[in-house]
């Protein structure tokens, strides 16, 4: 049985503390596409790992872990976070490949996403994602498997560089295929053939670990405030590079909303309000430390990121954030509008809110009003509530 993870706002729903939870029911989570400009903490009890481009596999139970041909490879990031759970879990056994289709993210993009958001304010990661995608695109990047031909490779970052050239940008050639060669070396046994990915993968149970979330993706997301790749269910397959049975999809939102970068946000609260939630929730940025907006619950958004990535099952996260609040609100719908079809004009939508009497902890009558309202207006069941940041703080419904 294959699932996938999506998230249903702006990234940060929780994501990689609910995969990890449920890699126990699966042999392999795989990625399919962002790269380091996710982070994903997951909170094991007696430490916390972050993961950019590392699944999040409950690494105590052998899961395996592959990464797809849509995911953009950061190599010094990837090494790193390689040692890092060599370091925390030392008798690992389980699968770690990665599709030789994957692109490389050089220190190049880093820098020219610094330049390029200077001018474009989009609030980038500065992972240099999207200019990793853009040169993918233009066919001037270098993938895993092109490391092994050192003729091609070279020619390809030589067109690279002539290219960055009218941006400004340089960098050394010999530098660069000195460093991606010896991570070719050390991870060489990791890196396979796309069929050889297949064959291994279709024999699994398999989880998708999304990254970022609908309202992030490059197609149905508050465009041009989005990430460059398709990060939504519709993303799998064409990460992989081979059509995928996905048998569930699962949503993971939480119980209030909060945004990294820039772009409209229609519940977002400015003030004391937003600064509570903020503190509270600890809402940094776990790849950057910016400080994440803060906001209300938004039905309308979270409807359509439902429908747009045909979620089965939600999960909730973080609904103990907002034990002892006084109330909690939720944005019903959007004032004068009826269903929201598209993105279109949200920056100048006005939410209309309900408001709920804040519970005193998760058994609280109230909160159950709170869960049944939401899967009432959703018509989706919530699953699970995740009831604390730990892997095992998760009550199954
Ligand atoms: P992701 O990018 O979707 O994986 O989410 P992040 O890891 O960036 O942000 C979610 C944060 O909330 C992490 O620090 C998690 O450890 C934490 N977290 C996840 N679920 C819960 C929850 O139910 N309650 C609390 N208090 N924290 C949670
Ligand atoms: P996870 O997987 C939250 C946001 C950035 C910026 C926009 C474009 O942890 O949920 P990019 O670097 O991708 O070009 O930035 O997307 N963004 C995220 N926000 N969580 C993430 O990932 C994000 N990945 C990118 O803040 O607004
Ligand atoms: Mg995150």
């Amino acid at each position: 049985m294959n699932r996938v993870v999506v998230g249903l706002q702006w990234g940060d729903e929780g994501k990689g503390k609910v995969v990890t939870y449920l890699s126990r029911y699966h042999d392999f989570v795989v990625r399919f596409s962002g790269g380091a400009n996710a982070g994903h903490t997951v909170n094991y009890g007696d430490f916390k790992m972050v993961h950019h481009l590392m699944p999040s596999a409950d690494f105590s139970r052998n899961v395996g872990v592959a990464i797809g041909s849509g995911v953009l490879l950061d190599p010094d990031v990837f090494s790193q976070e390689h040692r890092e759970l060599f370091d925390k879990f030392p008798g690992y056994s389980g699968k770690i490949l990665i599709s030789e289709n994957a692109h490389v993210v050089l220190d190049l993009h880093k820098r020219f996403d610094e330049m390029v958001d200077q001018l474009l304010r989009i609030g980038t990661t500065k992972r240099g994602i999207g200019p990793a995608t853009a040169d993918r695109a233009m066919r001037v990047s270098v993938r895993l498997a092109d490391i092994d031909d050192p003729e091609k490779m070279k020619t390809l970052l030589e067109k690279n560089l002539s290219l960055k050239k009218m941006y400004g940008l340089s960098a050394e050639l010999n530098e660069i295929v000195r460093r991606l060669e010896g991570f070719y070396q050390s991870f060489r046994e990791h890196i396979v053939p796309v069929l050889q990915l297949k064959r291994i993968l279709e024999e699994k149970s398999l989880l998708f670990e999304g990254t970022q979330g609908v309202l992030l993706d490059v197609d149905v997301g508050t465009y041009p405030y989005v990430t460059s790749t398709s990060c939504s269910s519709a993303g799998v397959s064409a990460g992989m590079g081979f059509p995928v049975k996905v048998d569930e999809v699962v949503g993971v939102f939480k119980a209030y909303t909060t945004r990294v970068g820039e772009g409209p946000f229609p519940t977002e609260l400015k003030g004391k309000e937003g600064e509570l939630l903020r503190e509270t929730g600890r809402e940094y940025g776990a790849t950057t430390g910016r400080p994440r907006r803060c906001g209300w619950l938004d039905l309308p958004l979270l409807k359509y990121a439902i429908e747009v990535a045909g979620v089965d099952v939600l999960v909730m996260t973080k609904a103990d954030v907002l034990v002892g609040f006084e109330k909690v609100k939720v944005c019903v719908k959007y004032k004068g509008e009826g269903e929201l079809l598209s993105l279109k004009g949200l920056e100048r939508k006005e939410p209309v809110y309900e408001t709920f009497d804040g519970w005193k902890s998760l058994e609280d009558e109230r909160f159950a009003r709170f869960v049944s309202f939401i899967e009432k207006e959703t018509g989706k069941k919530i699953k699970y509530v995740s009831t604390g940041e730990k892997v095992g703080d998760m009550l199954e419904v």
